[in-house]
């Protein structure tokens, strides 16, 4: 086990990896982040902040030997960078469960492999692909295989003539076609995996998107208990099938015949686990700390339904958003992550707001998100 003051390096420094060096400050341990941003919301209240390239040999060199262990928070971090790392340190999790993250073709090959369900899908590695009659994925949605987030490297496509120039728009880099599945709702778990093999889950989420960006986040979900228990179940065995050592988020669709079909993983905490800071016994970066430590796992248990609402750099449109009116709520939480620039789109912080049901703390969320920035609470979905 790696105890404090250790120093924890962390690959990417955005608001995961800030909340990563809260929770791992408040253990007594020490962060170096490596992010080229000099603005990074990590890097900013980090020990280190090493700025350079996520391949730098002599950045990673530092890593080396200056981090008892490493880990990441974003999933395009370069795989080769983290099986470098682990022949000099212990990285958790390791190159190969984070290129199966990294690859739409690989991961859906690999859920379809765990015997669990996925939307209707083909792998697209040339035009020639589309000529095929796939008429069942239509209408449908083409996703750039790599380097997608919140929706972007996608493209809603009602034929193959629109398949065809959305692949083309996406420099005919291999792509997976999906059929757009009618959703009742979206949900995901974050689970963590210790290097004890031991796995815990966290409360199943649900999911609101605008735009393709998670909006907000109710928990628990308003699901079946069965549909809850088969989500955590699905999630325990991807770890699982994975030898997952980390913290692993599972996004599913569930849908409106009652099947749950995985999406997508992403090898890191996630903007729906934001949550089990205020409403957890553990939260998912504290756990996150703990699995790299190689610590024992903490309690997941929820203790109070919560709704967390994204605050996107649309909410700034019309000036700073009315905090004073968060503020006097006193079962409401704001969490900012140091960006200086409020780009629509842009993840800029999350509230939350406990309440007695999942219902209730919904309609609290809603009014509050109103009363912060009217603009963005209308703006149409
Ligand atoms: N096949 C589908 N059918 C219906 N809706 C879909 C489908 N695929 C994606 N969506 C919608 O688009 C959202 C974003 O898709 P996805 O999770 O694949 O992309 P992403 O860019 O990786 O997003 P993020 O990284 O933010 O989770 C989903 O959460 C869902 O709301
Ligand atoms: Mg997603």
């Amino acid at each position: 086990m790696i105890f404090p003051d250790a120093m924890l390096g962390m690959l990417g420094g955005g608001q995961l990896g800030r909340m990563f060096t809260l929770a791992a400050h408040s253990m007594g341990y020490r962060v170096a982040v490596l992010d080229p941003d000099p603005l990074s919301p990590a890097g900013a209240i980090a020990d280190v902040h090493l700025k350079a390239a996520y391949q730098d040999r002599e950045a990673l060199q530092q890593l080396a030997d200056t981090c008892a262990a490493v880990t990441t928070e974003f999933e395009n971090v370069p795989a080769d960078s983290l099986r470098w790392l682990a022949s000099h340190c212990t990285v958790r999790p390791g190159g190969d469960a984070v290129a199966v993250a990294q690859d739409r073709s690989r991961e859906k090959a690999f859920f379809t492999a765990c015997g669990l369900g996925v939307a209707p899908y083909a792998v697209i590695e040339s035009a020639a692909d589309l000529a095929q009659p796939e008429v069942t994925l239509f209408p449908g949605i083409l996703k750039r295989a790599r380097f997608g987030y919140d929706g972007k490297g996608q493209a809603r496509v009602a034929s193959v003539d629109a398949a065809r120039k959305a692949f083309a728009a996406f420099g005919a880099d291999t792509c997976v076609l999906e059929a757009l599945v009618d959703l009742a709702c979206e949900v995901s778990v974050v689970v963590a995996r210790g290097a004890d093999g031991t796995t815990r889950v966290f409360p199943v989420a649900e999911n609101q998107h605008r735009n393709g960006i998670l909006d907000v986040c109710i928990v628990p979900a308003r699901i079946t208990a069965e549909l809850a228990a088969n989500a955590e179940l699905a999630a325990t065995q991807i770890a699982e099938r994975l030898a997952y050592q980390g913290v692993l988020a599972v996004e599913f669709f569930v849908t409106k015949d009652g099947r749950l079909l995985v999406n997508e993983i992403a090898p890191r905490p996630h903007n729906s686990g934001h949550y089990t800071i205020d409403a957890c016994a553990t939260s998912q970066y504290e756990q996150q700390a703990r699995a790299l430590c190689g610590l024992p796992l903490g309690d997941t248990k929820l203790l109070s339904p919560v709704v967390m609402v994204n605050l996107l750099g649309e909410a700034w449109q019309s000036g700073v958003p009315d905090w004073q009116r968060l503020f006097e709520n006193p079962r409401a939480k704001l969490h900012l992550y140091g960006k200086h620039e409020a780009r629509p789109g842009r993840k800029m912080g999350h509230f939350t707001v406990l309440g007695d049901s999942a219902d209730a703390a919904l309609a609290q969320a809603l009014t509050l998100r109103a009363a912060l920035c009217p603009a963005f609470a209308l703006a149409p979905a």
